[in-house]
C-alpha cells in the first residue's frame, strides 16, 4: 500500500507500438487526476522524453504538464498525443561500447532518478507486455506504478480485452468483407494476413465475423494439405472463390514463424506468413491467388466506441486505484468491472487463444478450416 495523500504529481507515458485508444486513456487519467488536485506530467515517446533530453527542445519538450486544454477533443483520435516508440527499452537499452559492440544496459535506475527530480510521485504506464516488464522494474525501484493494458494483439493475461483490439478486429473484418466481393468477381482465393504477433485473437475474431473459409492461428500449427483440401473443396462445390485469414504468427507444422528481421534490443518483426500460404495455394492448386497484408492499417485511425469506452474506463480506474493507496498493479477488464492484478502476475505470461474455447468451437461448427 502507498499513502495517497503524498501524491501531488503523477506522470503518464505511452510505450511500444501504438493502438487506437491511447488518447482516451490519457484524457480520462488526466481529468481524473486533476480532479483529485494532482498535477500530471506527460512524457514524450515512451521514456525518451526523460532519458534522452538532447532529442528535445523548448518548442518540443520531452515532458510537459498536461492540463484540461491539452486533453480536450482527443477521445476519438487514433495514435497518441504523447508519441511512442518501441526502441530504447530502458530495461535493455542499446549502448555502443568503445569496441563497437552493442551492449544492452538497464537504465531504469536512471529513469526513476530523473522522474524523482521532476517531483513525480507515481507513474501511469500505458503499454503492452514489454511496457509492463519495465513498469514492474520501475516499481521494484520504489516508484509506484499502475499499468494500463494496451495492444491490438489482445495477448495480455488477466484482462478480457486490451484496448485497440476491437478497432483492429473491426478494421480486419471490414477488409475481409471487401475482399469477398472482389474474390467472387474474379473467382480468386484471397489470403489476408493480419497482425497479432504470437497470438491469433485478431485472426480468429475477424476471420469468423468476416466468414472466412480458412483461419490460421499461431496456436494451431497448420498442415498445408488440410488448407489445400478446403480450398479445392470450395472450387469443386462450384463456389468459385475462397477467403483465407492468416495470423502473422501462423506457422506450418514442424516449422517456424515467418520473420522479416531482428534488430538488437527490439522484438523480432514478423511477416510473410500470408504470402507463404498464398504461394502454396497458387502453385499446388493452380488457383489464382492474391495476398493482402493489412499491417499497420489495423493500428491506425479512430478507436471504435467499444475501445473508447474501455480506454476511458481504464484511465479513470488507474487514477482511482492509486487514490485508494494501491500500486504496482495493472488495471484489467473483468466484466462487469474494471479491477486490477499485480504486475508480477501479468509479465511473461502471454494470453494465447485457448484451443477449447467456444470461439474456436464456433469456427469448427461453422465448417471453417483451422489447418488441423
Ligand atoms: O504488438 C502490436 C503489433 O502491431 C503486432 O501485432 C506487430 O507484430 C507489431 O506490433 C509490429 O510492430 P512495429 O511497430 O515494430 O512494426
Amino acid at each position: 500500500m502507498i499513502d495517497p495523500s503524498k501524491i501531488k504529481r503523477i506522470a503518464i507515458n505511452t510505450g511500444g507500438g501504438d493502438a487506437p485508444g491511447l488518447n482516451p486513456v490519457i484524457r480520462a487519467a488526466t481529468l481524473s487526476a486533476l480532479d483529485k488536485g494532482w498535477e500530471v506530467v506527460g512524457i514524450r515517446d515512451g521514456f525518451n522524453g526523460v532519458l534522452e533530453p538532447s532529442l528535445y527542445s523548448e518548442d518540443r519538450p520531452g515532458h510537459f504538464l498536461l492540463d484540461r486544454k491539452a486533453v480536450r477533443g482527443i477521445t476519438h483520435l487514433g495514435g497518441t498525443i504523447l508519441g511512442t516508440t518501441n526502441r530504447g527499452n530502458p530495461l535493455a537499452y542499446p549502448v555502443t561500447r568503445d569496441d563497437g559492440e552493442i551492449e544492452l544496459v538497464d537504465r531504469c535506475p536512471v529513469l526513476v532518478e530523473e522522474l524523482r527530480k521532476l517531483k513525480v510521485d507515481a507513474l501511469l504506464a500505458i503499454g503492452g507486455d514489454g511496457s509492463m516488464k519495465i513498469a514492474q522494474r520501475i516499481s521494484e525501484l520504489g516508484m509506484p506504478v499502475i499499468g494500463i493494458p494496451k495492444t491490438i494483439d489482445n495477448d495480455l493475461k488477466h484482462t478480457v480485452a486490451t484496448f485497440g483490439f476491437d478497432t483492429a478486429v473491426t478494421f480486419a473484418c471490414d477488409a475481409v468483407d471487401r475482399l469477398h466481393s472482389t474474390a467472387h468477381s474474379h473467382g480468386r482465393t484471397m489470403v489476408v494476413e493480419v497482425m497479432g504477433r504470437y497470438a491469433g485473437w485478431i485472426a480468429l475474431h475477424a476471420g469468423i465475423a468476416g466468414t472466412a473459409d480458412v483461419i490460421l492461428l499461431p496456436e494451431i500449427p497448420y498442415d498445408i494439405d488440410k488448407v489445400l483440401e478446403k480450398v479445392q473443396q470450395r472450387y469443386d462445390r462450384g463456389l468459385g472463390f475462397c477467403i483465407v485469414v492468416v495470423a502473422e504468427g501462423a506457422k506450418p507444422k514442424g516449422g517456424h514463424h515467418s520473420v522479416i528481421g531482428k534488430i538488437v534490443g527490439q522484438a523480432e518483426r514478423l511477416g510473410g506468413a500470408g504470402e507463404m500460404v498464398a504461394r502454396a495455394i497458387s502453385d499446388q492448386l493452380g488457383v489464382e491467388t492474391r495476398c493482402t497484408v493489412l499491417g499497420h492499417l489495423q493500428r491506425g485511425g479512430s478507436p471504435t466506441s467499444y475501445d473508447r469506452l474501455l480506454s476511458l474506463r481504464f484511465g479513470s480506474a488507474a487514477v482511482r486505484t492509486l487514490a485508494e493507496g494501491i500500486a504496482n498493479v495493472m488495471v484489467v477488464l473483468d466484466p462487469p468491472e474494471v479491477k486490477h492484478v499485480g504486475l508480477d502476475e501479468v509479465i511473461d505470461n502471454m494470453k494465447l487463444v485457448p484451443l477449447d474455447c467456444d470461439t474456436v468451437k464456433t469456427a469448427r461448427d461453422l465448417g471453417v478450416c483451422l489447418g488441423d
